[in-house]
């Protein structure tokens, strides 16, 4: 039995009751309510066989959790029900989905198994990925189609049956568009386009890869329109570092240009890494009835060990707060939805509020708050947010004048979040004027923090926990940093 511990569990944001929970999946409005499937490990809080489990919501902070919908079953999906996306076809739900098979599994669970199309040769896995289809009538319960959609025969020869996978479909005039993530044959991330007159026979269009720079896997694509340009965004897995840019091991990136629905090319005019914070990972993207492209995406990251499956949590995994997108001059910018501000409670207001030193008050304590600052450093070289603070533990959020950047340092705790390749990766860095008046967004919910700079020019989310887990807030400047405006809300969601 899975005994949960609700210590570190959020409050306004989409997690599993218990179990492991990766990339959202299927993010869509079916008759007029929000669906959201995530990746789901039902049997342990480490990644194990996905799932697809599902949770609908009719403003996307309040969630109902429904059954599993996806589940391995067939020959094709066996290992796993991999990320896809999902979309209303008439009446009609379509999941569009990666059946993950992989001999080594197979071996794994019974010893004896024999039955694959090639031959394995001892302590060699052969995975393969297809791209399958199920559908549903009401919603809430989707047949699968009895073989896949796209299966590895329909691949250019450059691109590795390993890996071909996270399917997003949407429609362009009556016709289907798929954008499938990749992995060449030496070893360049890819994104592979197809199109479809019916959402079930489906012809090759083309692809775009930027080379080994941008990093060996494109995990989990997205395409759409936004204001006037096209948005590609995928997760980039191993992109080199460039500066404070991609300080990750994984990405995740956004290109904007135009795409050539004819051709299937992709022209770049600019890119832009989603989130300079720590944990944001795989987002995907809807377009509502009111016209708004809104994202979510898993607030985790591989190759870091949270203090969740060793302590016992019952649980591990959640979903960042949605996040509008729009484009301002070729500039993409995510803000947290509107529909967020009706939870708030409690407001605490303060004008041209001057920090000179430390200033703690037991009003700016909270587990689950959001706060709204315009902040003026014409006076001050530094000014830090400590929050969750004690006397040896805190996460600090940093706005360094000199150095032109904002840093999110979560070193000091207890119980560390250890990136398993890099050991001493405490600290992200965001490159931000401060010279101007700078504006942040914090939304703290019991364990996760995300930052929103200069109306959601960058973005910084990070996972913090703590042995004490002091609610604790403490302002600190070095000179004199004027709030100029300052609110704080409670976040209240039953
Ligand atoms: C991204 C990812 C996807 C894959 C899924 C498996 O986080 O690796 O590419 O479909 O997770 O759970």
């Amino acid at each position: 039995m899975m005994i949960i511990n609700n210590k570190f569990r959020h409050t306004f944001h989409l997690m599993p009751k218990y179990g492991w929970m990766n990339d959202p999946n299927g993010f869509s409005e079916y008759n007029g309510i929000y669906h959201l499937f995530y990746q789901y490990y039902p049997y342990g809080t480490e990644w194990g066989p996905m799932h697809w489990a599902h949770a609908v919501s009719e403003d996307l902070i309040t969630w109902k959790h429904l059954d599993i919908a996806l589940a391995p079953s067939l020959e094709f999906d066996r290992n796993g029900i991999f990320s896809g996306s999902a979309l209303q076809v008439g009446n009609e739900h379509w999941l569009y989905y990666t059946g993950h098979t992989d001999t080594y599994l197979d071996k794994a669970y019974d010893p004896s198994f024999k039955k694959i199309e090639e031959e394995v040769k001892e302590d060699q896995p052969i995975i393969r990925q297809v791209q399958c289809l199920a559908t549903s009538k009401d919603g809430e319960n989707y047949t699968k189609l009895n073989k896949p959609v796209i299966g590895t025969e329909q691949l250019p020869k450059f691109i590795k049956p390993e890996d071909f996978r996270d399917p997003k479909v949407w429609m362009h005039h009556e016709t289907f568009y798929m954008v499938v993530g990749a992995k060449s044959v030496n070893d360049e991330g890819h994104v592979l386009f197809f199109q479809s007159s019916d959402g079930l026979k489906w012809d090759y269009l083309n692809n775009l890869s930027l080379g080994r720079e941008y990093g060996t896997v494109w995990e989990c694509p997205d395409l759409f329109e936004l204001d006037g340009k096209h948005v590609l965004m995928f997760s980039p897995q191993f992109k080199p570092r460039m500066g404070h840019k991609f300080e990750n091991v994984y990405s995740t990136m956004a290109l904007i240009g135009s795409f050539n629905y004819e051709s299937g090319e992709f022209t770049i005019e600019s890119e832009k890494e989603l989130d300079q914070g720590f944990d944001y990972y795989a987002t995907q993207s809807l377009l509502n009835s009111k016209g708004e492209r809104i994202t979510v995406a898993w607030m985790n990251m591989w190759l870091i060990k949270y203090p969740l499956h060793e302590g016992n949590h019952g649980w591990n995994g959640s979903m960042t707060l949605p996040r509008v997108l729009s484009c301002e001059n070729g500039v993409l910018k995510q803000n947290p939805i509107k529909e967020i501000e009706k939870y708030r409670k409690n407001k605490i207001s303060h004008h041209e509020m001057v920090i000179d030193g430390e200033l703690k008050n037991e009003h700016f304590n909270g587990y689950c708050q959001e706060f709204e600052m315009k902040i003026d450093m014409s006076s001050s070289t530094e000014f830090e947010i400590r929050l969750y603070e004690s006397e040896d533990e805190r996460f600090i959020i940093k706005l360094d004048k000199k150095n032109s950047f904002i840093s999110m340092n979560r070193f000091y705790t207890k119980l560390p979040s250890m990136s398993t390749i890099s050991p001493h990766d405490f600290t992200r860095s965001c490159p931000v004027q401060l010279d101007d008046k700078v504006t942040l967004r914090i939304f703290v919910d019991v364990s996760s923090v995300e930052v929103f700079i200069n109306d959601g020019e960058e973005v910084m989310t990070s996972l913090f926990f703590s042995e004490k887990h002091s609610d604790a807030v403490v302002f600190a400047s070095i000179g004199k940093t004027v709030i100029s405006e300052f609110n704080k809300y409670e976040i209240e969601v039953k």
